[in-house]
This record gives structure tokens, sequence and C-alpha cells, in this order.
């Protein structure tokens, strides 16, 4: 029997094994809630250790919508403006949450080629501003998404660079790292480089998508932002009684380098089907950077693909979108193409 084969989104399988038996692990004995358990102590220290940071924190939260909107709502005042791509996850698909928890910021989007802001739009758009007219939304906070959601990774100089520009006119940078480790693997950078380092005072680290269960976080690199952030979190309901097990999920993540493994793993075979893909003259619009692609195809071939058991996102007539994750095989991806050889003969 032919087995479905899962590309429709990195968070459509299951957990990392490491990751679920942590959970175990944690359901022994008797811990304080809301953050006041030893896993939750012990990953405040691995965060400082993984990103190189003395004084980071780091607030789990169920979602990366969360985590964006929260980090956002601190980091900008309600009449100020939120700059990020259009493709940018936070404005097409959140639902308006981080003007919601920013208490009416807006969101401004800076063009750039493959959903990477580009730094002549960013200064091209900031320098239009009427800074200081109450008529218009004031730009507080630049918004990069690490990687992409067109599955491109901003290099660590390109970051650089844009915070900078935007520290001119006195933005502070975010970064909607919901694919993180996908980005870190593909740059064999330190988490540092492409975080702190590069400019970002607030990073929205994913993990539900790379193995993770049931968390996301926010890691602060700033204790101003942070101490705002002990109360953001508590009034939008976001601090769980039961933090532990978000938290040990998070350590097992962030142990022996699990998240950027399971990363690798992910990205390799994005790249496999990418090279077997191409050599079947499929027109596959950018070379993956990390685990996502997206391709144009006839409308009938992309129905042969579902009925052979193919499971993708359509995004638009003619234009799928297909994510690998932690556990995508060597063996799917080969199959996979042997589907698509068919698919594509009629
Ligand atoms: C780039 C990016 N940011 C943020 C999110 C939000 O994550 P969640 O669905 O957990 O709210 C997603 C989810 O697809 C995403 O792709």
């Amino acid at each position: 029997m032919r087995s479905p084969i899962e590309f429709r989104s990195d968070n459509a399988v299951g957990v990392a094994p490491e990751i679920l038996a942590s959970i175990g692990e944690a359901n022994e004995g008797g811990e304080l809630g809301y953050g006041g358990d030893r896993w939750t102590t012990m990953l405040t220290e691995r965060v400082r250790e993984v990103f190189g940071h003395a004084t980071a924190r780091i607030f789990p939260v169920p979602t990366g919508t969360a985590a964006n909107a929260l980090a956002l709502s601190a980091m900008t005042p309600p009449w100020g403006a939120i700059l990020c791509h259009p493709d940018a996850h936070i404005i097409t698909h959140e639902g308006g949450a981080s003007s919601l928890f920013s208490g009416g910021a807006v969101m401004t989007a800076v063009p750039g080629e493959g959903s990477r802001i580009g730094s002549e739009q960013l200064r091209a758009s900031l320098e239009a501003v009427t800074w200081g007219d109450p008529h218009e939304s004031q730009p507080a906070v630049l918004s990069l998404t690490q990687p992409t959601e067109r599955g491109t990774v901003y290099e660590v100089a390109d970051i650089a660079e844009l915070s900078r520009a935007a520290a001119e006119f006195g933005l502070t940078t975010h970064v909607d790292g919901a694919r993180l480790a996908n980005a870190i693997a593909r740059l064999g950078c330190e988490p540092a480089d492409v975080t702190w380092k590069a400019g970002a005072l607030a990073v929205t680290l994913g993990a539900t998508k790379n193995g993770g269960m049931s968390t996301d976080a926010i890691v602060s690199f700033d204790d101003s932002l942070s101490d705002e952030l002990v109360y953001r979190t508590k009034r939008a309901g976001h601090v769980p009684s039961k933090m532990r097990f978000q938290s040990v999920q998070l350590l097992a993540y962030l142990a022996d380098d699990l998240w950027l493994r399971l990363a690798a793993a992910a990205n390799q075979s994005a790249q496999r089907l990418y090279e077997g893909l191409r050599s079947l003259d499929v027109d596959v619009r950018d070379e993956p950077e990390a685990n996502i692609m997206f391709m144009r195809l006839d409308n009938e071939v992309i129905d042969r693909l579902e009925e052979l058991d193919l499971m993708f996102y359509r995004i638009a007539p003619g234009v799928i979108r297909v994510v690998t994750s932690f556990k995508t095989t060597d063996a799917e991806v080969d199959e996979t193409l042997v589907r698509f050889r068919t698919a594509l003969s009629g």
C-alpha cells in the first residue's frame, strides 16, 4: 500500500523522541508553578549559554503568534509602526495579533527580493516618514523573519546592516525565528551571530515546528524589555502554572544541539528533494536555503500528485508549497521523486 508523504508543514508531523521523553521526566514530583520550577531555572541558564549572553531571559509561550505579538507589543508604543516584509507572517497570518497586543500599532510593509527586506527599501521607507507628526504611525520596530516565509535566509551581515539602519532612526529589531534553527543550521553560525550580535533585541524562538510539542518562546536580550515582558506575558494569560512542561521541552530542544540537528535534517531533505526536482525540470521558485520551497506546476499535475498521496499546500492556482521536517527521510524524498515522475508523465 502507498503511504501518504507529509509536506504540508513542519508542524504537521509529531514530536522528536528526546522532547517527548523529557515531558515524562518532568512529570515526577512536585514543583512550583508559574516558572518557579527547576526546569525553568535550568532553561534560563541554558539559553544564556547557547546565545552567549549573560542576561538573556526566556519566556516560554504556546505559539509563535504569541511570541511575536508579545515581544513586538513591548517594543512599540500603541501609536507605533512595526516594519516588516509584505510576506511576513505577522502581517499575513496572525489576525492582527501584534496590533491587538500593542494596543493599536500598525504594520508597515517594506519590500525586498525573496521575502527579505532590502536595505535600500528600508532606508527609503524610513526617510519617507514625517517624524513627530501625530497623523502618522511612528516606526518603532523592525521585524525580520529568519528564515523567511519563502524559505530564504538572511546572511548575518544583512541582519546587522538592516538593524543598524533601523537603529539610526531609533527603531529596535525583532527576529521572528519560528524556524530560527533552520537558518542557523544553514548559515553554520553561532546563535549569537544572527541575533543579539547582529542587533536584535528580542527573538521569537520556534520549537514546535522543529520537533517540539507545545511551546515556542521569546528570548529577550534587553533587561528593561525582559522586565516588561514579565507583566505582558502574565496579562495576556501566557504564564502557565505548569510551565515546567514547556520549559523541559525547550531544555531538551537546546541540549546537545538537538534543535540544530533536527533543523539540519529538514534542510538536507529539502536540498535532496530540490536537486531531484530540478533533474525532472520542475520549476522550483528558489533553491531552498532552509526547509520550505514553492514550485509551479500544471494544475492537472498537482491533482495527480494529490492522487498519489503527496500532501502539500496549494498556495495559488499552479503553485504549491512543500515543507520538509526533521522527520522527512531520504527514502520518502526518493519515493516523492518517483511519484513526481509518474504525475509529470501523465
Ligand atoms: C514565520 C512564522 N512565524 C510565526 C508563525 C506562528 O506560529 P504559530 O502558528 O505557532 O502561532 C509561523 C507559523 O506558521 C511562521 O511560519
